[in-house]
């Protein structure tokens, strides 16, 4: 058997993580470094700080192949290739912040023969400005579309590869083709610059999908339409596609608030106004809003009252808390005087100390206990699993909020709750269209 390329890393975060156990799957020896002293002493004890499904069962499926270090200089004595997964968090401008990746690129210095494989999101250009800083070692731009959750089989059966790469350093993005190969992905060369803007582009236009959606929920709700099967509809048309159509209370996360604003800003300072991202951004925030609204009909005052969160991290099977709408919703509760009582089954940690007001509660039914109101923040599948008639018995208001249009709002209406979605009929109105 032929001896794989050495693969090196740097940062064990979460696409770092990803990264490299895949990589080690694929029967690569993998090298990751990560600046933090614990994280990696963590790994190194077979712990994984982050949730991602299947992911320390593959880390320790591959642990002979995958080596964890603090020192920058065991990944520069072997691998040619140094894929850099560090973050770049949005600063209050709404830029991105790039010291994380200038650390990197000081630290590998320019050494020749060897190439840098961007995976971390960064702004248009910024390849080439690394490049013009250190211009012997290769610069390969292979940009993430990893979802959180998903991340394994997203790494494994991908839709595509990007590598974008400038003229002369064709090696470097052949040996990153390479390593991919094995996946059967088609794979897209282009320029450095243009691959950084596929990933901008691709996560701006998800996010526009989805607050696009949720316009049409919200003119469903005023006409007695039903947004989920207008989306059906809509989502068999293959030049529109039946996926990310999903309205609800608004696209959370890192990844599409970071991007959608940087790729907005980006605009902005190379003097274009990016007319349509700003209506992207402001309907997403409002959305969030418009679920008080639907306590307002059936509660004069939240005042005093119980509301209940069920789900807090932005989406199921991750602990993960950025940009999550849990985070506004409690915020407007608590703004309104509500008392805030939350469940989530795996972001609780990650979550108490971002929400020091809210009670956490260890079961669902916990939750909804004396409550005047529950709000479907996360679809977690143990939500559609619940005994509605139970949850009815036990709320002071048999009220429901299902902001992902995740349940069964007519087993739910028969079960005794009061059932409220996003762009559906109610209950009541149900009634009145027959
Ligand atoms: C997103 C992209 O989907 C990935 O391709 C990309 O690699 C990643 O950002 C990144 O740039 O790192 P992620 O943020 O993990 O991935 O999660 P998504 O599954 O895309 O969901 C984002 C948000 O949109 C969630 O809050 C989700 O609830 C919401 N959403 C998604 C909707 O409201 N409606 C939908 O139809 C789909």
């Amino acid at each position: 058997m032929s001896e794989k390329e050495p693969i090196g890393v740097v940062g064990a975060g979460w696409v770092g993580l990803v990264t490299a156990a895949c990589f080690a799957e694929l029967g690569h020896r993998v090298v990751v470094r990560e600046i933090v002293p614990e994280k990696v002493e963590t790994l190194r004890r077979g712990d994984v700080p982050i949730h991602e499904p299947g992911l320390p069962e593959l880390i320790e499926r591959n642990g002979e192949r995958l080596v964890f270090t603090t020192e920058m200089s065991e990944l520069l004595d072997g691998p040619r290739l140094l894929f850099v997964c560090v973050q770049t968090p949005p600063t209050y401008s709404g830029d991105a912040d790039l010291s994380a990746v200038q650390q990197a690129v000081e630290e590998i210095g320019d050494p020749a023969g060897k190439a840098m494989v961007m995976k971390s999101t960064v702004p248009v250009g910024t390849g080439r400005t690394i490049h013009r800083e250190a211009p012997d070692l290769a610069y390969v731009s292979c940009p993430e579309f990893l979802r959180e959750g998903t991340a394994l089989k997203d790494f494994m059966e991908p839709d595509r590869i990007l590598i974008g790469t400038d003229p002369g350093e064709e090696w470097a993005g052949d040996a990153v083709a390479e390593v991919y190969e094995p996946l059967g992905a088609p794979i897209v060369r282009t320029d450095i610059s243009s691959a950084e803007m596929v990933k901008l582009a691709s996560n701006a236009f998800l996010a526009t999908k989805i607050s696009f959606i949720n316009e049409i929920a919200n003119v469903c709700e005023e006409l007695g339409a039903d947004v989920t099967d207008v989306a059906r509809g809509m989502g068999l048309d293959d030049r529109i596609g039946a996926r990310f159509l999903q309205a609800g209370i608004g696209y959370g996360g890192s990844c599409f608030t970071k991007d959608v604003s940087a790729l907005k800003m980006l605009a902005a300072n190379s003097g274009y106004h990016f007319q349509l991202l700003n209506s992207v951004i402001e309907v997403n925030e409002l959305q969030k809003r418009r679920v008080m609204a639907k306590l307002s009909k059936h509660l004069d005052s939240l005042i005093g009252k119980r509301v209940a969160l069920l789900g807090l991290a932005f989406k199921p099977d991750t602990d993960d808390m950025r940009g999550a709408s849990s985070l506004v919703l409690a915020a407007r509760l608590e703004g309104e005087s509500a008392n805030v009582v939350a469940y989530d089954p795996v972001a609780r940690d990650a979550a108490a100390p971002l929400l020091p007001g809210v009670e956490m509660a260890s079961s669902a039914m916990d939750a909804v206990e004396g409550a005047d109101a529950a709000i479907l923040v996360t679809e977690w599948p143990e939500f559609a699993k619940l005994d509605w008639a139970e949850v009815a018995r036990r709320m002071n208001t048999p009220l429901l909020v299902d902001g992902r249009n995740f349940l069964d709002g007519d087993a739910i209406t028969a079960a005794g709750v009061i059932y409220e979605a996003i762009g559906r009929p109610s209950a009541g109105d149900r009634s009145v269209v027959g």
